[in-house]
């Protein structure tokens, strides 16, 4: 049953910012854009490449090997050469720790 687990402190990952974190051997991005917090699965469904490292735009994030983008609130495959979707997860800041639902 999936359970919010702290990864972070909230000022760890200020806006424009990335954190990359794993939990119960997930590897999960989670990305501030402009004070709005977006978790995905670390991994492009291209090859794998991390997403934490990749270029962080207006809710979306490109993959820096070849340039797939995916939409940070669905997880949606923007453009090729993605080859589906990435896993999303459910955010949230308590108490000034940030917490991922897996
Ligand atoms: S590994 Fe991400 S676009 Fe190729």
């Amino acid at each position: 049953m999936p359970d919010f687990v702290k990864v972070a402190k909230e000022e760890d990952i200020p806006a424009g910012r990335c954190r990359a974190v794993e939990v119960h051997g997930l590897k999960i991005a989670i990305f501030n854009v402009g004070g709005i917090l977006y978790a995905v699965e670390d991994s492009c469904s291209h090859l794998g490449a991390p997403l934490s490292t990749g270029f962080l735009g207006k809710d979306s994030i490109s993959c820096e090997l070849h340039g797939a983008t995916f939409d940070l609130r669905t997880g949606k495959a923007l453009n090729a050469p993605a080859k589906g979707p990435v896993e999303t997860f459910k955010v949230r800041v308590a108490e000034g720790d940030v917490e991922v639902e897996v």
